[in-house]
């Protein structure tokens, strides 16, 4: 028997990318509540030779010459940006956007650099409540020079109680109010808080980086109605584009501070493959945004109520479980009635080709991408208390089931 010569490292990287798309494309159900599947023509944008290009179009001084752009070959660079500008714009119903922020913690990078200088305070809701932990304080304050006081908070299941947030602002005065958590289940008093914010020359921020599809298709609080002065987040979570961010305000006042901030002070490059393939995807969910925003949360709903009929532990009951995306499980009672941790029973889903992280949230925008219908819950409430509380093997079962969804909806 002759030996297979080694693979080359680039015959390996083609074999774990393909093996990667296998996997992840059609051999799991993603429940992951921070991820999204990109639809095909966003993905072609991503691949195309956008992906080295290069332009600039601020209008600059150069050597003495006044320049509009430092780059040439860029006429339809920059028709893209506009184009998807454009559509985010009335997508979300806002009078200025942009699609340049290369993540949703750049994305909120792209609002405080410009709005507030260092040394000032901004409220955020904890990590211990479900916030983001970039907003903890060491990570983003740190670097930025701001100081960070904590949103009084109970937890994602409890909504923010206004009034104490209104007396913190006063007690506070901080420069800016954050709202935003990474595990999030029901919109926020956002009206109270921005009337007492505004009272006391405090910008009211939205970090809608879990929520963003959601808005757009509807189906949660619209921040700038409410009153937030900016909004900001993630394209990749519950809004299905690739990986990146965007930035939206009715203020033009700030949006001309944020505008020619994003060039030089919080980066430089935007990645126009990601702005045309973000594009598409706004322009996808301008046609489909309301059904697909609609589905994924009446599956988030019907999960949290399938997942408690088989006994399985799921925070804010008596509240409907979410208005979100997320579900989140009771760790506590899944510990004592069921002996195990979040952290294991994602491992023991994962072995059983269901994807959660291990802190305890399961999303449900990916599934409802593929098709999956609140009638379907039932089932995957019962693989997951199977392939997970149950210590069964659940994974033949859910492959059968998962080829049967081979194509993205709302695209
Ligand atoms: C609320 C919130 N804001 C910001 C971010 C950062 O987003 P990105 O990973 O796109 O930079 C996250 C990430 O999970 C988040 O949950």
């Amino acid at each position: 028997m002759g030996r297979t010569a080694p693979l080359s490292n680039e015959q390996e990287l083609a074999r774990l990318v393909r093996a990667h798309n296998r996997w992840r494309g059609s051999e799991v159900f993603n429940l992951l509540a921070s991820e999204n599947a990109v639809s095909p023509t966003a993905r072609r944008y991503l691949a195309s030779d956008l992906a080295g290009r290069y332009t600039l179009p601020v209008e600059t001084e150069f050597h003495g010459e006044r320049i509009d752009n430092s780059y040439t070959g860029t006429r339809y660079t920059d028709a893209i940006e506009a184009l998807a500008d454009r559509a985010a714009e009335r997508l979300f119903r806002a009078r200025h956007a942009t699609t340049r922020p290369l993540s949703g913690h750049i994305a909120a990078m792209s609002a405080l650099v410009p709005l507030l200088k260092p040394g000032s305070k901004f409220l955020a809701v904890p990590p211990e409540a479900g916030g983001y932990d970039g907003y903890a304080p060491g990570f983003l304050s740190s670097v930025l020079g701001y100081q960070v006081r904590p949103i009084p908070a109970n937890g994602p299941a409890e909504p923010l109680d206004a009034e104490l947030v209104r007396e913190e602002i006063r007690r506070e005065r901080p420069a800016a109010v954050l709202l935003g958590q990474s595990f999030v289940l029901f919109p926020y008093p956002l009206k109270e808080i921005a009337e007492e914010a505004h009272a006391h020359d405090a910008l009211v921020l939205y970090d809608a980086s879990h929520v963003l599809g959601l808005i757009a298709g509807r189906e949660f609080q619209d921040p700038l109605v409410e009153g937030a002065d900016v909004v900001f987040g993630s394209t990749h979570k519950s809004f299905p584009g690739p990986q990146g961010g965007l930035l939206y305000t009715n203020r033009s006042d700030l949006f001309r501070e944020i505008a020619p901030a994003l060039v030089w002070r919080v980066f430089d490059n935007a990645h126009w493959h990601r702005i045309a393939s973000l594009g598409q995807t706004l322009l996808e969910l301008e046609r489909v945004g309301e059904e697909y925003a609609r589905t994924t949360v009446a599956n988030a709903q019907a999960l949290g109520r399938e997942l408690t009929a088989v006994g399985f532990p799921v925070q804010a009951e008596a509240r409907g479980f979410t208005r979100s995306h997320q579900l989140h499980l009771d760790t506590a009672r899944l510990l004592a009635e069921h002996r195990i941790r979040p952290g294991e029973l994602a491992r023991r889903w994962e072995r059983n080709r269901l994807l959660t992280d291990l802190v305890g949230r399961i999303g449900t925008a990916e599934v409802s991408r593929l098709g999956l219908r609140p009638a379907e819950m039932a089932r995957l409430a019962s693989l997951l208390l199977r392939g997970g509380p149950k210590r069964g093997r659940v994974g033949a079962e859910v492959l059968a089931w998962r080829r049967r969804y081979p194509k993205l909806r709302f695209v």
